[in-house]
């Protein structure tokens, strides 16, 4: 049999509100030509993120039920702790509300001005924490990264020469600490594997210096450890996870992915003194240890998900299903990141729209097409992004690399079935075949930082 069936059934529906072109039309214009300014009853299929956007199991929703209030030392929170533990194997945890309330405590201690912190790509809101104190954010993935139509296995994979040549270049008294971002979000969602998170190790052994994953998709790359790297086939899932986090001195962990709940997130943390300041933090902004901002009922549900979420009939479903709409789009002559990511597909919006330059935004204008096409709402991942930030500094090894200009289509667990993916294939189809017809923006309002958010846009003539 072929068929990776979803391995659940559905026992509660949300209405999906069909829209018109010309309801989309003017509900688009009104916006800004900015998807993230939509309601979201507006949308037909929203592919805008797969964070917090997941559906919880039966028993996840029994969890809310049992979810104890107590200001402090909560049954919910131990139960959630003893489960974060024997996920990841690490003593110290902090519950946070998520993942960037614990970028933000991270960077608050170990940042600064003069500082860099060096990552394969810093998702935008990990670069907005680092920037936030002062340090700079360093990109330095593998040059296939760079390279939407090239096939590479791991393509997540940190550039482990650049990485040392970068410690050699700036001193270890600068690094605070070395990041990688599992599964590699911004740069297409691919996997990083175990044997470049060893070499990673190696490096930060021999300068001493920490190694902290930012692991909100840490099962997606767990299984495709398992699927492709040599000799990890007969490892479970389970092992596969205590290995990459092993590695480990700390992570930030956004719990609205993998932890598949609507909000969470987790600081872990080996060292002892950094734990301590870190408390006082979370104190100071989130709430007392045993909540971090979270209800105990949200633990319980957190407790629950990084259990399910190991399931290796889940995990197959789910990277087949991301699989699939890459590869019915590829058939279809969408240009996207090749290999399909774990939770999104990336399409490449430069290859796409030759006609329209970086600087009027061809992800945008793509963005806008599915939109009015369909009521699918993606989000760019490109100059409208990380847009405005100086990009020779942030990459000091790739100067010559062009900015990539994406789309990404992500994917909420266990939300859509095989048939909406389809709707979602026929209409990146149709804008393909129209992309040539495809106009750039310009912006007209933007804020100073993370301006993808509330930036407005008109059509160029
Ligand atoms: N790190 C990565 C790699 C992420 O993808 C995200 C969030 C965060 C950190 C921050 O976590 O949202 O819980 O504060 N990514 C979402 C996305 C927003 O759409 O990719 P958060």
């Amino acid at each position: 049999m072929k068929t990776v069936i979803e391995p659940f059934r559905i026992k509660s529906v949300e209405p999906i509100r069909m829209t018109t072109p010309a309801e989309r039309e003017r509900i688009l214009r009104e916006a800004g030509f900015n998807v993230f300014l939509i309601h979201a009853d507006d949308v037909v299929i929203d592919l805008l993120t797969d964070s917090g956007t997941g559906a919880m199991s039966a028993a996840q929703w029994s969890g809310l039920m049992r979810g104890d209030e107590s200001y402090a030392g909560s049954p919910s929170f131990y139960r959630f702790q003893e489960r974060v533990r024997e996920v990841f194997g690490f003593e110290h945890v902090l519950p946070t509300h998520q993942g960037r309330a614990s970028e933000r405590i991270l960077f608050e201690l170990v940042g600064g001005p003069g500082r860099l912190v060096p990552n394969n790509t810093h998702f935008d809101t990990t670069r907005a924490n680092v920037e936030h104190s002062q340090a700079t954010a360093v990109d330095l993935p593998i040059p296939e990264a760079r390279q939407p139509a090239v096939e590479h296995p791991f393509k997540g994979n940190v550039d482990v020469a650049a990485l040392e040549k970068l410690i050699e270049e700036v001193g270890t008294e600068r690094i605070p600490l070395v990041m990688v971002t599992v599964t590699n979000n911004s740069g297409g969602g691919q996997p990083v594997s175990l044997a470049n998170l060893r070499a990673v190790r190696a490096v930060c052994d021999r300068y001493e210096l920490p190694l902290f994953l930012d692991a909100c998709r840490f099962a997606e790359n767990a299984w495709f450890i398992k699927l492709r790297e040599p000799g990890m086939q007969d490892h479970s899932v389970q092992e596969i996870v205590r290995e990459m986090f092993a590695l480990a001195d700390g992570a930030t962990i956004s719990a609205k992915k993998d932890g598949l709940a609507n909000t969470g997130g987790l600081l872990l943390l080996r060292d002892e003194t950094l734990y301590q300041q870190a408390c006082n933090l979370l104190i100071l902004t989130e709430g007392f240890v045993t909540y971090g901002g979270l209800a105990g009922r949200d633990l319980e549900a957190l407790a629950q998900g990084f259990e399910e979420v190991l399931h290796e009939d889940y995990l197959a479903y789910r990277i087949q299903s991301v699989g699939y709409l890459g590869r019915q789009l590829t058939a279809a002559g969408v240009p996207i990141v090749q290999p399909p990511g774990g939770h999104a597909i990336y399409i490449d919006a430069a290859s796409l729209c030759p006609q329209i330059p970086a600087a009027a935004f061809p992800g945008q204008a793509v963005v806008c097409d599915l939109y009015r096409r369909a009521g699918v709402r993606a989000v760019e991942i490109g100059s409208v992004m990380f847009g405005g930030h100086d990009d020779e500094a942030a990459r000091p090894h790739h100067p010559a690399s062009p900015r990539l200009e994406l789309v990404r289509l992500a994917i909420p667990r266990r939300v859509y079935t095989q048939s909406h993916l389809d709707y979602v294939i026929e209409a990146a189809a149709e804008m393909a075949d129209n992309a040539a017809a495809l106009r750039g923006l310009r912006i007209v309002h933007e804020p100073p930082v993370l301006r993808h958010f509330t930036a407005r846009f008109e059509e160029c003539d």
